[in-house]
């Protein structure tokens, strides 16, 4: 008998970590849309959740390392998940995109500033999704996969900030619960980025790993 294919732990892992982000999107949406239904109005509250969701994944890719460089390594967990963070990301944005593809079939599709700001975003989603595989990754060269992350994630960051800080006072409290923390990450986010980059550069022999700009080391 042939022996079962083996299977890498740190590849089964990923996998995991990509299938429960999805179920948890897809059980978000399902909730939604049984809760406020399946019109436009339940669709845009849909991905007003399954964006919210996949923030959270995202900050802690995104703002990983800085975390480590400025707070210690008991923090080092996140720099070492953060491809995990990142496809599992990707996975909700799927959902996101899904819900996007729903509103259009409904006769609603966003504007094209929508289009062309969150669309040039989901284009550094998937290229930074594509380079998640090694081999790819090695035709960028080590300086081609820095720039990538670089521009790539802070332009999602700009992404997400600039829409959940749109008319911050505008709504009551229901905006305020369903914006404010989200807001305030989008802006912590980059600044924590920035003092990792100033500690990194006050220590020129010892640049921090976030002062090189990466959430990870590379693979
Ligand atoms: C990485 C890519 C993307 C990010 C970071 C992102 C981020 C967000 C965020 C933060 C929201 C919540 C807005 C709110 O609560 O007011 C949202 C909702 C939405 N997104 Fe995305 N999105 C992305 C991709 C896309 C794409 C490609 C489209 C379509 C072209 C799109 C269309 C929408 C629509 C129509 C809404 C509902 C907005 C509303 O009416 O309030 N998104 N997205």
């Amino acid at each position: 008998m042939a022996p079962p294919p083996r299977t890498t732990p740190a590849r089964f892992r990923t996998a995991h970590w990509i299938q429960v982000s999805f179920a948890a999107a897809v059980g978000l949406t399902v909730a939604v849309l049984l809760v406020a239904g399946p019109g436009e109005q339940g669709t845009i509250l849909a991905l007003k959740a399954t964006a919210r969701l996949a923030f959270l994944p995202f900050w802690f890719a995104y703002a990983g390392a800085a975390l480590v460089s400025l707070f210690g390594p008991a923090l080092k967990p996140l720099p070492r998940h953060a491809r995990e963070l990142g496809l599992s990301f990707a996975a909700i944005e799927c959902v996101h995109l899904a819900l996007v593809a729903w509103l259009c079939l409904l006769g609603h599709p966003p504007g094209l500033r929508t289009f062309l700001v969150f669309g040039t975003a989901i284009l550094f989603v998937g290229l930074l999704t594509l380079c998640s595989i090694s081999s790819l990754r090695a035709r960028l060269g080590k300086t081609g996969w820095w720039l990538l992350r670089v521009i790539g994630m802070n332009y999602v960051a700009y992404a997400f900030a600039i829409d959940f800080l749109r008319g911050p006072l505008a709504g009551g409290l229901g905006h305020a619960v369903f914006y404010w923390p989200f807001a305030a990450l989008a802006i912590i986010g980059p600044g924590l980025r920035v003092a990792a980059l100033a500690q990194g550069l006050a220590r020129p022999t010892n640049p921090s790993p976030a002062a090189m700009g990466t959430t990870a080391p590379p693979r």
